[in-house]
């Protein structure tokens, strides 16, 4: 059974306990007791992190019992109540909110059953009292402990301790958004049982263990927004379970190993804002389960026409948006009946579009700006309508929109319209082959005399705005 406030509680303190007081005198003897190390040792950890003023044996006589304490746990171990899971941070209107100079007391670490730790924003003042996590005694917790969570405490600073390589019971490392830096720590390795290690939005620096890459029961792996460097471990094959892998945002360099192409399972990968380059490996097509692939904003160069993206059925998002690639945009992009997010844009691309690109089933957004396209574009009327700017073909000089089939309220956008057949006869080709050439001045000031202007800027922000939409559905994957 457990204390925290659930319906059967809520009757137990209602209606049992003051028959208990009526018919005996004494709650103590109803209610089953708690320990008095373990009710110190409590209201010590508390007072540490809220301040001397909270006094928790006049606000919570029966922290387990009558007088819960939010945030807090407990569970029933040989008839006395230990606390299970400590939440400290403002979560609830009511809950623990941290004062500013806070302190961890050592009998957090005297806690035998606890199996859930947690702060949120508990540490915040980076400049007066800055704090850092304690390193000796986590090993007090090997036998308990499984989850384990600092989430936005800007203030906690220093290197993840060595000594969380002990926590062997621990499946849920969460470290997000805290002011932690130096290297990961090899022996995080050692953490077999591990499903969630997510350690994004810190300062962490140096390389991926390689350690990491045995833990094979890992579900969710992000180590996005952080400063870490190197190559990604070869032992990366190894993460056989894992569902989504986020390493955003970081420094990593040298080549996509083709080992990743073993993690059959992975729903998502986010390899964005690094610098990987040496091209896109041909086992990436191998990984059938993939939904989002994102390697944006990588130096990686190559091109798209040696995968064949039709094995990638399940993708929904995929953006390979600023990347170099170069060559042409390969048919087997046209068969990916679920992609929603198709991002191309700022690349070197070159050729002709196929219009059977419009008719993706499932596309809202297509961005293809920002490349060296060429020709016309054929898609429909109702496809331009429909996406707005959602489509991106801005910013490829080369790249035209037969004048006269669309209206002009449904014109793709920042895109220039071909050059204006002069009813002469039968000279088209000769006309549109002179925009492929390049006519560029003659084009501008055609497109200005009919209202249009080049709307390099305007399409940035456009895709500015998609790219955080992305992270804010990627992030809400997490959260
Ligand atoms: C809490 O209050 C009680 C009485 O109100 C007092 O005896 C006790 O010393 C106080 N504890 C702390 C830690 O301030
Ligand atoms: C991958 O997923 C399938 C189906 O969900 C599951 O049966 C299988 O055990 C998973 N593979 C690994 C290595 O976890
Ligand atoms: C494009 O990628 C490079 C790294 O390859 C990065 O430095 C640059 O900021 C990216 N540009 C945009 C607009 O994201
Ligand atoms: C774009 O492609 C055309 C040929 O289609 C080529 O002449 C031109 O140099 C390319 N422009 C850039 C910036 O690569």
């Amino acid at each position: 059974m457990k204390s925290s406030s659930n319906i059967s509680d809520v009757i137990f303190v209602l209606f049992i306990l003051p028959l208990g007081v009526w018919c005996d005198g004494e709650a103590e003897s109803v209610v089953a007791p708690m320990g008095i190390a373990e009710k110190e040792a409590l209201y010590s950890i508390i007072q540490g992190f809220l301040g001397n003023g909270w006094n928790g044996s006049d606000l919570y006589p029966d922290p387990c019992g009558w007088t819960p304490i939010q945030g807090i746990s407990c569970d029933l171990f040989d008839g006395l109540w230990y606390v299970t899971a400590l939440n400290i941070g403002p979560i609830h209107d009511n809950s623990l909110a941290c004062a500013p100079n806070v302190e961890f007391r050592p009998h957090l670490f005297h806690l035998k059953h606890l199996k859930s730790l947690s702060f949120f924003s508990c540490f915040v003042s980076t400049l007066q009292h800055p704090i850092a996590i304690p390193t000796e005694t986590w090993g007090l917790l090997a036998g308990s402990l499984e989850s384990l969570e600092f989430r936005s405490n800007p203030g906690l600073i220093g290197q993840i301790p060595t000594t969380f390589g002990n926590l062997k019971k621990l499946q849920s490392l969460v470290l997000l958004g805290n002011g932690l830096m130096g290297e990961l720590p090899m022996n995080i390795g050692n953490l077999i049982n591990l499903r969630q290690l997510v350690l994004s939005g810190n300062y962490f620096t140096g390389r991926i263990p390689d350690s990491l890459g045995g833990l094979n029961e890992l579900l969710i792996f992000d180590l996005s927004r952080n400063s870490i460097s190197g190559p990604l471990p070869l032992t990366f094959g190894g993460l056989t379970s894992l569902l989504k892998l986020d390493l955003s945002k970081n420094q990593l360099e040298g080549k996509i190993p083709t080992q990743i192409a073993n993690l059959k399972n992975l729903t998502l990968l986010d390899l964005s804002n690094n610098k990987f380059s040496g091209g896109l490996p041909k086992s990436l097509q191998e990984m059938s389960s993939l939904e989002e692939l994102v390697l944006s904003s990588n130096p990686m160069g190559g091109d798209l026409m040696s995968l064949e993206w039709h094995y990638l059925q399940g993708l929904i998002i995929l953006d390979l948006s600023n990347m170099s690639l170069t060559g042409g945009i390969p048919e087997s992009i046209e068969e990916l009946k679920r992609i929603r997010f198709l991002g191309l844009n700022d690349n070197k691309f070159t050729g002709n579009l196929s219009p059977k690109l419009a008719a993706l089933p499932s596309v809202s957004a297509l961005y293809l700006n920002g490349n060296n396209l060429t020709g016309e574009l054929k898609f429909s009327e109702l496809f331009y309508g429909k996406m707005g700017r959602r489509f991106g073909a801005w910013n490829n000089p080369n790249l035209c929109y037969p004048n006269g089939l669309v209206s002009r309220s449904h014109v793709p956008f920042g895109v220039k319209p071909c050059l204006q057949e002069v009813t002469l006869h039968g000279s088209d080709h000769d006309e549109k082959s002179k925009l492929g050439n390049g006519n560029l001045d003659q084009i501008s000031q055609f497109t200005t005399s009919l209202g249009f202007s080049s709307h390099g800027d305007d399409g940035l922000w456009c895709t500015f705005l998609a790219e955080i939409l992305m992270i804010v559905l990627v992030l809400n994957f997490y959260l």
